[in-house]
């Protein structure tokens, strides 16, 4: 790659739509990183979330199981990339919990994953609730996109066109994934790096 850019990742959505799912897939190396090479550089987004969900690598790493662990508000990780790519961990866990800690998680976050359950009505409010606070509280410069996850249950299907037309209302990128067979997981981290400032 010719250059390397590195951005702060958040996803948040109802529990078990799938937002550890999306991430692990993406899993080779500890801490979480989702790297995607664009136009030859290589965007590194360093995921801000739950410490579980790196924890259970060690256990579920290329595979897809039936571990089940909610992981919300379970811990806060920030990581710090030093110069020589040597990386730094610092956990705060167990301070906060819950919805308090989701500030903490996209305060500095470049860009924000916000996951629904294409089978679970439900979960595109919770999202759209993201979406508010996200527009209210982050960064004016962030990049959202909306992810209706598990497309793989089709026949289950609970929320249709209505979610692309909200997303396009309210300037949301939009893809439908699925983090069991990996379909279109690779085009919304892509598309996210598409947005990304490149100074
Ligand atoms: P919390 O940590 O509780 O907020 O949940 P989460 O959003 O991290 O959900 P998680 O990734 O743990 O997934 C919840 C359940 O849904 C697990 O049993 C996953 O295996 C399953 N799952 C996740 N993504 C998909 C998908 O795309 N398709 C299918 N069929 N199942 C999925
Ligand atoms: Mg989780």
């Amino acid at each position: 790659p010719g250059k390397l850019f590195q951005f702060k990742l958040v996803l948040l959505g109802e529990s078990a739509v799938g937002k550890s799912r999306l991430v692990l897939l993406y899993v080779i190396v500890l801490p979480i990183t989702i790297e995607i090479i664009l136009d030859s550089y290589l965007f590194i987004f360093i995921y801000v979330g739950d410490l579980n969900d790196i924890l259970v690598l060690r256990f579920v790493k290329d595979q897809f199981d039936d571990y089940r662990e909610s992981t919300i508000g379970a811990a806060f990780l920030t990581q710090t990339i030093n110069l020589d790519e040597s990386t730094t961990v610092k956990d705060t866990a167990g301070q906060e919990r819950y919805k308090s800690l989701a500030p903490m998680y996209y305060r500095n976050a470049n860009c924000a994953v916000v996951v629904y359950d294409i089978t679970q009505a439900s979960s595109l409010d919770k999202a759209k609730t993201w979406v508010k606070e996200l527009q209210r509280q982050a960064d004016p410069n962030i990049v959202i996109a909306l992810a209706g996850n598990k497309s793989d249950l089709s026949a289950r299907r609970a929320i249709d066109s209505e979610a692309r037309t909200y997303a396009s209302d309210t300037g949301l990128l939009f893809f439908e994934t699925s983090a069991k067979t990996a379909s279109n997981v690779n085009e919304l981290f892509t598309s996210i790096a598409r947005q990304m400032p490149l100074e």
